[in-house]
């Protein structure tokens, strides 16, 4: 079973590989694959909800999807992704609802998407046994005050801060952290001045490992962002499988002799 400490323990030392999945059965398949770190994205909200941003994500369903992957997840850490306004308004409130996904959900670490003002509750999880996951860069819950999903650390200010907080949020003990769409160099800077891992998207290859929401990896979403790579092609495979569903229905192919039984009998039976 792998633990926070398992892949803090990667850095350096094997590249760690990350993808979310929402669904057991999902889970099932990205765990048997071999993945070492399984995230109940707040992209739930987009990938599976139907929302058009991560914004109205609510506890309830982050936790109903997290106990769903916890229980198909034999092997791979499972990361619950603390949806918007659930952590950092009330530090008691942020407390209940990250240990909830801990306690009762089955999760073994968090995600917050951090900043200046996750550094403290970082560091009090931490003390509290819950193991935490920052997320630097392009931190989606932010889409109003950055107005899109626009690539982050562009600027040498920018980058200095982002330096800044990768270092803190070390310091208060996260054991990982995600950047996301920020410059390579940058990313290979932030790598290359912290011990725990970092875990990129869209960051370029120095990270200590990379993540995709599966939908993309897989070739479920109808849109993926420019630096995700499609592997497979789900989604023609399903919609390949439902049109010939319809087309044997409609064509009374199914269900076939093999699918139904007779009874004659019918009086042994009620
Ligand atoms: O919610 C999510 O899927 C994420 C990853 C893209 C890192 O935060």
């Amino acid at each position: 079973m792998t633990t926070a400490d398992t892949v803090r323990e990667m850095a350096g030392e094997k590249t760690i590989t990350m993808l979310t999945a929402y669904d057991a059965p999902t889970a099932r398949i990205v765990d048997d694959a071999g993945v070492d770190v399984v995230l109940v994205g707040d992209s739930v909200g987009n990938a599976m909800l139907g929302y058009d941003s991560t914004i109205p994500v609510t506890v309830d369903e982050i936790a109903s999807r997290t106990g769903a992957v916890a229980r198909a997840t034999d092997d791979a850490l499972v990361v619950s992704d603390m949806p918007f306004l659930s952590f950092g308004v009330d530090e008691s409130e942020s407390i209940e609802h990250c240990g909830r996904m801990i306690k009762e959900e089955g999760a073994g670490a968090v995600k917050l998407e951090s900043g200046p003002h996750t550094v403290e509750l970082t560091e009090r999880l931490v003390q509290l046994g819950i193991p935490v996951m920052a997320h630097l860069g392009l931190t989606p819950q932010r889409v109003n005050e950055l107005g899109g999903y626009t690539r982050q650390g562009t600027t040498e200010e920018d980058a200095q801060e982002i330096l800044d907080l990768a270092r803190a949020h070390e310091e208060a003990g996260a054991f990982s952290l995600v950047l996301e769409h920020v410059p390579a160099n940058l990313a290979t800077q932030v790598t290359e001045a912290i011990d725990i891992p970092t875990i990129g998207i869209g960051t370029g290859p120095d990270c200590d490992g990379q993540v995709l929401v599966v939908n993309d990896a897989v070739g479920l979403s109808d849109w993926s962002p420019p630096f995700a790579e499609q592997f497979g092609d789900v989604r023609g495979e399903m919609k390949s499988a439902v049109e010939d569903y319809v087309a044997a229905v409609e064509g009374g192919e199914f269900p076939a002799p093999e699918h139904s039984h007779q009874e004659t009998e019918v009086e042994d039976i009620y």
